[in-house]
């Protein structure tokens, strides 16, 4: 059964930049990219790296680790090594607040 979560206020949400939270026991990604917020796990589908320590360039977080890129609004992995597509999470914003749907 899918919820929506409360996971950061919008104010807290970095802009054109990456930051974690956690939510219902996972690591998310959230991602401020031009006024818009995305979300996605926060553990590279390559290796055991952190999103949130990696390098947002527009939509696309390049990870830390070897450097894979993946699109942060689909969520799909653009470039070697990568081989998996990372998990999106849809989200909303309401009255300040990001909802991420788990
Ligand atoms: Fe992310 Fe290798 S761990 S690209």
């Amino acid at each position: 059964e899918k919820q929506w979560m409360k996971v950061i206020a919008l104010s807290a949400v970095p802009v054109d930049d990456v930051t974690a939270v956690n939510a219902g026991g996972q690591e998310l990604a959230i991602y401020g990219v031009g006024g818009e917020v995305f979300a996605t796990d926060n553990i590279c589908t390559h290796g055991h790296a952190r999103l949130c320590d990696g390098f947002l360039d527009g939509h696309e977080i390049e990870c830390p680790l070897h450097q894979g890129k993946f699109d942060v609004r689909s969520g799909k992995a653009m470039c070697e090594p990568l081989t998996s597509d990372i998990r999106t999470y849809p989200v909303k914003v309401e009255d300040g607040c990001v909802f991420v749907e788990l």
